[in-house]
């Protein structure tokens, strides 16, 4: 059986060169002969490529491969990767993707497409890397009803948060040593402003819940407005800051979904996981707490989840699995303003007594060499639209609202 790969940036490379070096196995394993890789399509050129010859600029020619079966997008973005995947699919071949921008924007087209056409487009890789996440979910925890997943979605911005907590690093030096080691991209807006984790948070919760979940409709704030007071009181609290993705089941045709830093308590999985590692809690109503962890990013961890899924179709040719997601109806997704919530406040004031007896039942929080006007504590509220009605009545200037996640 033959297989292209289109994209042939740090991913695709990964994955020619897995099922190169392991083909034996591979084949062995996917029950072929020899499955082998016979286009790379890229519009760049790589002389002196131990893949020279393999090299193609026209995407037609693998559309028109009756032998190609197997077709792996490695290119990222939308354009043209919606286009080719449709047309691969369309024309009967199996797709196997790592891309998240294009599972969370057309997941629910493409795995109609996939449906009908009887092939399988699969994305192991799009969320976590290398942790195997999308299969337990969709397999091996499928007796469960997920009433909760939660997770650290995003390497780069974990090992910026890391930095801060441990090494005590203001945001920005932490994205230029992120930027150094080659973690974040030229233009880190996707990593620290949440997009990458919302991509994810959204491909999750449709398949833990069956309906898809679009990024736009999904409450996204990335990490650049936390300080070292926000860090310190995190660790005054008893715990650290995370960018998390969740989302929530809270009726049969209503979810929360978002993506925020939060509190997370010393003690939980998610808070001893540090650097670029990625983690991820699926709450079953079986089988309790689950975390999934490892590298969540990087050229082979990413490349062998994408070549498990190659193997996967090469094993179901001409049988679909049965996978994948419905539509969703339109306020699916709840306003993340209307769901109870538990935070960390921290704000300036003038007048600290009058605001703590204004705010009631509060936990107020300390840190060394804390300002004169400054306030910080951790309150509840019926809906964060409620907290932020009260916050306002203040005559005070909100800096900060962080969630206190209870995983
Ligand atoms: N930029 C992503 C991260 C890459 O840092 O996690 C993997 O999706």
């Amino acid at each position: 059986m033959k297989v292209a790969v289109m994209g042939y940036g740090v991913v695709g490379s990964g994955v020619v060169e897995v099922l190169n070096k392991n083909q034996e196995s591979i084949s062995k394993r996917a029950g072929q002969e020899e499955l082998a890789v016979k286009y790379i399509l890229d519009l760049r050129d790589f002389p002196g490529d131990v893949n020279e010859g393999k090299f193609i600029k026209d995407f037609n020619i693998i559309l028109n491969d009756d032998e190609v079966k197997v077709v792996v997008e490695t290119m990222g973005g939308l354009n043209p990767a919606f286009d080719f995947v449709s047309k691969c699919l369309n024309a009967g071949k199996s797709v196997v993707t790592s891309n998240k921008e294009l599972v969370a924007a057309k997941g629910i087209e493409l795995l109609n497409i996939a449906k009908e056409k009887s092939v399988n487009f699969l994305f192991e890789a799009s969320v976590g890397g290398g942790i195997p996440i999308i299969r337990p979910i969709s397999q091996c925890l499928a007796a469960n009803e997920i009433d909760e997943i939660a997770g650290i979605l995003n390497g780069t911005t974990n090992f910026i948060l890391t930095k801060m907590i441990e090494d005590k690093m203001e945001f920005a030096d932490a994205l230029k040593l992120a930027q150094d080691n080659g973690y974040a991209e030229k233009d880190p807006t996707a990593d620290i402003e949440g997009i990458d984790a919302c991509r994810k948070i959204c491909i999750l919760a449709s398949l833990c819940y069956g309906k898809h979940v679009y990024p736009d409709g999904v409450f996204t704030q990335g990490i650049t407005k936390i300080s070292s007071e926000d860090v310190e009181y995190a660790k005054s609290w008893g715990g650290v800051i995370k960018l998390i993705g969740a989302s929530k089941k809270l009726s049969d045709d209503k979810i929360s979904a978002w993506v925020r830093p939060c509190f997370v308590a010393n003690g939980s999985q998610l808070a001893s996981t540090t650097d670029v590692f990625n983690a991820i809690l699926v709450r079953g109503d079986a089988i309790g707490d689950v975390v999934f962890y490892g590298r969540g990013a990087g050229k082979l961890p990413t490349a062998s989840a994408v070549v498990a899924d190659v193997i996967d179709c090469a094993k179901h040719v001409e049988r679909k699995k049965l996978f994948g997601w419905g539509e969703s109806k339109e306020n699916y997704v709840a306003d993340y303003l209307d769901l109870p919530v538990t935070a960390y406040v921290r704000l300036s004031t003038s007048d600290k007594e009058k605001a703590k007896s204004q705010l009631g039942d509060i936990k107020v929080l300390t840190r060394d060499n804390a300002k004169s006007d400054e306030l910080a504590f951790v309150i509840s509220a019926k809906t964060e639209r409620e907290l932020n009605d009260t916050l306002s009545k203040l005559d005070a200037e909100v800096k900060n609202i962080i969630p206190v996640t209870d995983f």
